[in-house]
């Protein structure tokens, strides 16, 4: 098999990452948009000591698993990739890849592997959308999401499938209104470009409640005046009274995220309020919230049976965001405290306790790291629970062996990336803590990303540092 080289290939699996895998010479093939009980001519693009990547060059048969994907923009958006395959297909092999990486990665099977929880809502689940600016052959001015395989580029989208529809309306809107600006004064409202980083209009994130319908928009812009923004948002907010709030924030960074360095509220104060399992949280534009949340409903139910809790428990909430997990926590425990790295969330996160008369919970913004040292050398209560819900990249290496050393006798890991939690199912082993649980919860429908949520025991003593 070499690199250009035409073969035929019978597509046999989906792996974790989302491409097919097929067998040709005794290797496996990664392809691109395939389907399992596809048969299709392949382009060998990459050919590595252990595997190769194809491209699909001709479908010859389709898979029956296959189904029409439901998105006008699907194939084009870089989004959704999982369309091609009804939702119960999705399930089972997001399923498998959960378990699986534990399995083969974290070399461990003692666990108990729960079905998956589907997501109560499969389209329309996002809360969160962030979509860029760019601009189209005649000129005019795209909102949208990054083009499949071309990063740089943006495809203009009309309706997307993932966000609540009224977002839908807010973006067609939002795009006429700049289109309209932008042909009075086209030297300014031009859509910003990442390679030579000229422009102004950079990003619109926009956060919806699922449980008011209430949303808030904020448009995130290079430096520069923007006097007709005014006008805009007294429009705007007469157009839809569901807008909580409406924020202009400038970024001058050199990274495509939306991060801000300066924001003006032009309406609200940059929050809406969302409910959980009957308990309201503040969420603001930038926090950190999980994005399905009827999902995180489900998630943090799993949550509170893992930790097993009585009303006696002190309970470590590590990498607590805004609070929710540890609040949901602390009806059924005796204290909770909750560390986070970013100040913002940490002020969301005790606002979120008084709001939910949550007394018996503390938050600290620390590094992880920072925080347990001074957690481990001071006299603070023994920990009888900790819960960790790290971001994609898992836990550091160092922090994790200084949770374990706080000795805990269950651990929960909430986890939205297999592989790093595999990662450190191998470390927390080593630690004396086995999986009993574990239980795949579907955040993400359409994309091959899953959540999983493991309960670890400990069974033995912590192994010297
Ligand atoms: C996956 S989110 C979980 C948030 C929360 N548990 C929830 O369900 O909404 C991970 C959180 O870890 C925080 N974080 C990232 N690195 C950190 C570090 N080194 N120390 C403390 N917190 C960190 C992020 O700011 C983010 O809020």
């Amino acid at each position: 098999m070499r690199k250009g080289e035409i073969i035929d290939l019978h597509v046999e699996d989906l792996a974790f990452g989302g491409k097919a895998v097929a067998r040709a010479e005794g290797m496996v093939v990664f392809i691109d948009a395939a389907v399992p009980g596809d048969f299709v001519r392949a382009r060998i693009t990459r050919r590595k000591p252990q595997y190769a990547e194809a491209v699909i060059e001709q479908i010859l048969e389709l898979s029956p698993a296959r189904q029409q994907p439901a998105c006008r923009h699907f194939g084009i958006c870089g989004g959704c990739k999982w369309q091609y395959l009804p939702y119960q297909e999705q399930l089972k092999y997001k399923q498998q890849h959960a378990a699986d990486a534990l399995r083969h990665i974290g070399r461990n099977s003692s666990f108990i592997a729960h079905p998956i929880l589907p997501s109560p809502q499969p389209w329309h689940y996002r809360n969160k959308m962030e979509f860029s600016f760019g601009s189209s052959p005649s000129g005019s001015i795209e909102v949208g999401l990054h083009q499949k395989g071309d990063f740089r580029r943006i495809v203009n989208i009309e309706q997307c499938m993932i966000q609540p529809s009224v977002l839908d309306d807010v973006l067609g809107y939002l795009r006429d209104e700049i289109n309209q600006g932008a042909l009075e004064n086209s030297q300014r409202l031009t859509p910003y470009n990442n390679r030579n980083h000229t422009g102004f209009l950079r990003h619109l994130v926009m956060r919806h409640s699922h449980s008011s319908g209430q949303f808030l928009v904020a448009l995130i812009t290079a430096s520069g005046a923007w006097p007709e923004l005014e006008s805009i948002t007294g429009r705007f907010t007469a157009r839809f009274p569901a807008c909580g709030g409406f924020l202009w924030g400038v970024n001058d960074g050199l990274s495509d995220v939306a991060r801000i360095e300066s924001l003006r509220f032009m309406k609200g104060d940059g929050f809406i309020e969302e409910r959980l399992n009957h308990q309201t949280f503040r969420v603001s534009a930038f926090s950190f919230f999980q994005t399905n949340t009827a999902g995180a409903e489900l998630l943090y139910d799993t949550v509170r049976q893992y930790c097993e809790l009585e009303g006696s428990e002190n309970v470590l909430d590590a990498y607590c965001g805004t609070g929710t997990i540890g609040i949901h926590l602390s009806r059924y425990a005796r204290s909770v405290t909750g560390i986070e790295l970013v100040p913002q969330a940490v002020d969301d996160a005790r606002c979120n306790a008084v709001i939910n008369n949550a007394q018996n919970c503390t938050f600290i913004a620390a590094d992880m790291r920072s925080a347990l040292r001074s957690l481990s050398a001071s006299s603070q209560p023994h920990f009888d629970r900790i819960v960790v819900d790290p971001p994609r990249g898992g836990m550091d290496k160092k922090a994790l062996r200084m949770l374990i050393e706080l000795g805990a006798p269950l651990i929960v890991y909430v986890s939205c990336n297999p592989t790093t939690l595999a990662r450190d199912l191998v470390t927390l082993a080593e630690g004396g803590y086995e999986p009993d649980d574990v239980q795949p919860v579907d955040m993400f429908p359409h994309t091959y990303h899953v959540e999983s949520v493991v309960k670890f025991r400990r069974c033995s003593q912590v192994a010297p540092a």
